[in-house]
């Protein structure tokens, strides 16, 4: 009797054992899928022309080493041909601004089916360098796609370094540009500290941010500090313009994308005459985090990372205001000139 209970109860064991480790197998398998070439949404995941509708996706997403190989530049021509895939060039660019919230833009855009992220910051047309190895080597740098795609890469040095509107013009004149901005004296800050984290890392000495944005001998704001410099941003526009009519360019509300991102990203999704595809499931509030999160599926959520949403440190009041009446007169030709109010102080 005894014998027979045992026998029972390992019997039972076994099967919730298994039952455990299966859902633990499948859970693997969704996240592996992390790894995917294009985001799991809830909503409609495939967009496209008919026909090319036909990949099968979903299938391609669990082949995980493949992907990896494909992203790596690795795939066999066999590989690429059967999937379909492409290394295509930009279609549009977030060129900017420095600490506006161009990762989040990406990483949130990225949430369409039909967009596919550069991952990394490329800097070809900033660095010489870089550029010198021709559009071949920055075409090589784009993750693979399906064709109906559109790819999209950021960064955010572009917007300010002199010679990259004419190198962006020669590679398409008609590209749509992404520029990202936040209260000017706000992003200000958000740079320094930044460089401020970087030089505590490595234990270097560093100024206060007072002392760096207003000049000691004039008392006025210092012109010749980077992070003022980049605040001003009609003057990096009207650079640019000289290139692009302003109707190539979109201007998206930085301190909205924190605050309330799904009405800037539909903004976004109809500039890149997307289908409307990023919904509110797709994004929800960390409290922890203080930031809004991205959401793939059920199984799937990301924060961008901790470098994302740094502290500010405490700055003079009586500076910040002396930024603000710097900033004002600039400000309000940048809304002239892209027909958008910010309302900044
Ligand atoms: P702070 O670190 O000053 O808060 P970039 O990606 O261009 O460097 O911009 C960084 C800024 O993106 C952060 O500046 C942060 O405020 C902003 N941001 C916007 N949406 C965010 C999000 N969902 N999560 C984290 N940071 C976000």
């Amino acid at each position: 009797m005894l014998f027979k209970q045992q026998a029972l109860l390992r019997q039972k064991l076994f099967v919730l054992g298994s039952l455990a480790i299966g859902s633990l197998l499948y859970l693997v398998a969704r996240v592996g899928s992390l790894d995917r070439l294009q985001p799991l949404c809830p909503i409609d995941g495939r967009f496209g022309p008919r026909g090319q509708d036909e990949i099968p996706l979903r299938a391609l997403q669990f082949k995980r080493g493949l992907l990896h190989e494909f992203r790596k530049g690795n795939a066999t021509k066999e590989q690429i041909r059967l999937h379909n895939l492409v290394q295509q060039l930009p279609k549009a660019i977030i060129i900017g601004v420095r600490k506006g919230g161009t990762r989040a833009l990406l990483e949130m855009l990225n949430l369409h089916p039909a967009v596919v992220k550069a991952s990394q910051e490329i800097h070809f047309f900033d660095n010489d360098e870089n550029y010198a190895k021709g559009i071949e080597w920055y075409r090589k740098k784009m993750p693979f796609s399906y064709p109906h795609q559109i790819t999209i890469e950021k960064s955010p040095a572009y917007f300010i370094t002199e010679e990259v509107p004419e190198r962006i013009y020669k590679m398409n004149s008609s590209i749509k540009l992404l520029i990202i901005v936040r209260e000017p004296t706000t992003r200000a800050i958000s740079d320094y500290t930044q460089v401020l984290e970087g030089k505590e890392r490595k234990n270097k000495t560093y100024y206060k941010f007072e002392k760096l944005a207003i000049d000691p001998n004039t008392c006025e704001v210092n012109t010749k500090y980077k992070a003022v410099r980049t605040s001003i941003y009609t003057k990096h526009l009207e650079r640019w313009l000289k290139y692009f009519p302003i109707e190539q360019f979109h201007i998206v509300d930085g301190d909205r994308l924190i605050t309330d991102p799904l009405p800037e990203l539909q903004l976004v999704e109809k500039f890149l005459n997307l289908p409307p595809r990023i919904s509110q499931y797709n994004l929800y509030f960390n409290a922890t985090r203080g930031f809004y999160c991205l959401r793939f599926n059920i199984v799937f959520n990301k924060c961008l990372a901790g470098s994302k949403g740094r502290i500010h440190p405490e700055v003079d009041t009586s500076v910040i205001t002396k930024l603000r009446k710097f900033f004002h007169p600039f400000n309000q030709k940048f809304y002239q000139i892209t027909a958008r109010t910010f309302n900044w102080p």
